[in-house]
């Protein structure tokens, strides 16, 4: 039987939409594992859905000038929209104001009641003579008690994460008015956490493969000794308090929340018509539960709520891993509406296409560390990764199965150990990909599969199919019959990641159905004979602004120039076929030591050796971006001398100011071609 999971990402709160460090704090990433789990041929349900309840609604909404019924209504909408939008594959999205949550809320706090592991207390809390009201959670703000930042919250800190309860707040203020509280006792139910901390200990140290964030804090708070956790709150949003002698109160959105993950499988097994299904998702290890979240929700996940499935005595499942992600910042500040610091879900794609969002935050996911995020980094990713690369490969394959394949995928010779090797290299990359996920290493899994493209590139280069097209057009059919098959497989190996472009590649090579159906682990083989779609680019290259002004202003320094200068002297057609212009394909690209603008490139004019030339571009581009290209270079200018090496040719290349761009041929022309 197929070993089953639950993946979750934390329930957003429906009072804001998520930015992009929400979306690769936890959605994203749990749908690309997901998404691997489900090709990997296992029962895998993905749950979520939004959290609607407690002070982070009320407060909202009072601020909106709406009910909190009404603001929950408007942000779920938007949510639910943008998350799909970013192909985000959940097989149930609910929400916390379901009566299905209402339900299993009751059942929770009444077994747990009955079970002895809450009890009710006495509570001085904060009352805000000028509003009427207690001040629950974040209706109070004040210093925090563990590290003096100020503006904490009444329940949580969000500088250093620890949560406290409203007493221990320094110089505490009410959010609305800002007027010092009273104190004023009410009684309230708590989580017997200390009852709880022997068995919560013995999971957590067991558990010594999650991230550091996700462990090493709860049981640094264990410890320290746990204390009872208040679960109820004087407020009119909530699920009631099922207890006689507590009108009036709800219960605190902290403990109906990650229940929110038990409802809404419960919904999506009614909806699927499998009643009772989701208790083998929940009940006796049947099934893997695996967290996606921020580091701020660590608390609730590895103590409270595990303490509550404990506490159910119900053989619940606990928690197998917690993929705990740090924070993502933007242009090297938080994100921040009021401040208007990042990107917002809703905007997102408005500026470019989907996959470039899941490339680019994952390939910077902050899995182990906080980490910056900005539009450069991104284009970098997508200029320099998806389309130079991965784009590239995919292109070149097709385009040359069109112009000397007549679109089809030509037959397979016999294979060289080069051949070979390139096969063995495709199963290879499956491999370590497999090998970074399995360790919920997701940023590591997709620079392997970008590094299956590189290889597919290397090797198209040296097989130069363009050369022996003349010579051995077997080998060149053989050479496009292999780049077809890792183009296959990249289609797979792609689709958690950014599954529409993959299934465009699946497309590219003439498969039919859908590359997120395939079996992870199957190999991949695309027939000779398949006919194949004319190649259209996969990924734009995203523009420089900069270079667009520059370009528009060199413009008029173009015009300028020629007014002064009247441009250069007329020449003959026969003064022109002095100059020997010719193809070239760049071998080789490394530095000249201690210059900063001096790149050795040899390259291929189509004679016996390469030719050596030095050329001043380094600070334009990367050495190891060059080998490959196909450029344009004068081989009858007499050889000079750069820094003790003869150059024996030129490259051609438009220049403005700094900017530098190389002359390319958009055609796979064979090295030497002339130039006219
Ligand atoms: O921090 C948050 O945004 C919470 N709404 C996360 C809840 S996760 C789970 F417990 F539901
Ligand atoms: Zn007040």
């Amino acid at each position: 039987m197929a070993e089953r999971y639950i993946v979750t990402s934390a329930l957003p709160y429906v009072n804001n939409i998520p930015h992009l460090g929400n979306l690769i704090g936890s959605v994203l990433p749990a749908d690309v594992y997901s998404r691997w789990l489900r090709m990997k041929g296992k029962e895998v349900i993905y749950i979520c859905g939004t959290d609607e309840h407690g002070t982070p609604i009320t407060v909202s909404a009072r601020k909106e000038g709406v009910t909190p019924r009404e603001l929950a209504d408007k942000y779920y909408a938007i949510i639910k929209d943008c998350f799909e939008r970013f192909d985000i594959k959940f097989d149930n999205f609910s929400r916390t104001t379901k009566p299905i949550h209402y339900e299993m809320t009751t059942h929770f706090f009444t077994k747990l009641h009955e079970n002895g592991y809450i009890h009710k207390e006495d509570m001085n809390l904060p009352f805000c003579p000028t509003c009427e009201h207690f001040l629950p959670d974040r209706y109070v703000e004040g210093i925090c008690p563990n590290c003096g930042a100020e503006g904490a919250r009444g329940d949580q800190c969000d500088a250093c994460q620890t949560v406290h309860d409203p007493e221990d707040l320094e110089e505490p203020y009410c959010v609305t008015c800002h007027t010092k509280p009273e104190w004023r006792i009410t009684a309230h139910w708590f989580l017997d956490l200390p009852k709880l901390a022997p068995e919560l200990k013995t999971w957590l140290e067991a558990k010594t493969d999650w991230p550091a964030n996700a462990r090493n804090f709860p049981l640094a708070w264990i410890k320290e000794g746990l204390k009872p956790r208040a679960i109820t709150r004087d407020i009119e949003w909530g699920v009631p308090v099922p207890l006689e002698d507590a009108e009036g109160k709800v219960i605190y959105v902290w403990f109906d929340a990650p229940i929110g993950y038990i409802s809404s499988t419960i919904e999506w097994c009614e909806n699927e018509g499998r009643t009772d299904e989701w208790k083998k998702y929940w009940y006796n290890d049947e099934a893997k539960l695996i967290h996606f979240l921020g580091k701020d929700n660590v608390p609730f996940h590895t103590i409270i709520w595990p303490g509550m499935l404990i506490g159910m005595r119900e053989d619940f499942n606990l928690p197998h891993y917690i993929a705990s992600f740090e924070y993502l910042n933007f242009e090297g500040q938080k994100f921040s509406k009021s401040r208007g610091v990042g990107i917002w879900i809703d905007q997102a794609l408005d500026i470019y296409p989907v996959d470039y969002w899941r490339y680019a935050l994952l390939a910077n996911a902050p899995q182990t560390r906080d980490t910056d995020f900005s539009m450069a980094e991104l284009k970098r990713r997508i200029n320099d990764e998806l389309a130079d690369i991965m784009g590239n490969f995919v292109h070149r394959t097709l385009t040359f199965t069109h112009r000397f394949f007549g679109g089809k995928i030509p037959e397979r010779g016999p294979l060289a150990e080069a051949d070979q090797e390139l096969l063995a290299t495709i199963e290879k990359a499956r491999q370590k990909i497999d090998a970074r996920m399995d360790v919920y290493d997701l940023k590591g899994a997709l620079h392997e599969v970008i590094m299956l493209a590189k290889e597919g590139n290397r090797f198209f280069n040296d097989r130069a199919p363009w050369k022996t097209m003349k010579t051995d057009p077997v080998a060149a059919g053989t050479a496009i019959n292999l780049c077809a098959q890792v183009v296959g497989a990249l289609a797979v190996v792609s689709s958690p990641f950014i599954p529409r472009s993959a299934q465009l590649m699946w497309e590219a090579v003439g498969s039919e159905g859908l590359a997120e159906e395939r079996a992870w682990d199957e190999v991949v083989t695309v027939e000779a004979g398949t006919a194949v779609p004319e190649p259209t680019p996969l990924f734009v290259k995203i523009e420089d602004e900069n270079k667009k002004k520059k370009a528009a202003k060199s413009k008029s320094v173009v015009k300028e120039t020629k007014k002064k200068e009247g441009g250069k002297p007329m020449i003959t057609f026969d003064e022109f076929e002095k100059i020997d212009l010719r193809v070239a394909v760049i071998k080789t690209a490394e530095q000249v030591e201690g210059t900063k603008k001096l790149l050795k490139l040899t390259v291929d004019v189509g004679e016996e050796e390469p030719r050596t030339l030095v050329a001043g571009i380094a600070d334009q581009y990367k050495a190891e971006d060059l080998p490959g290209r196909r450029i344009v270079v004068l081989i009858n200018l007499k050889p000079a001398k750069i820094r003790g090496i003869i150059s024996n040719g030129m490259l051609l290349a438009a220049e403005v100011g700094e900017d530098v761009g190389l002359l390319t041929i958009d055609k796979e022309l064979d090295a030497g071609a002339k130039v006219l």
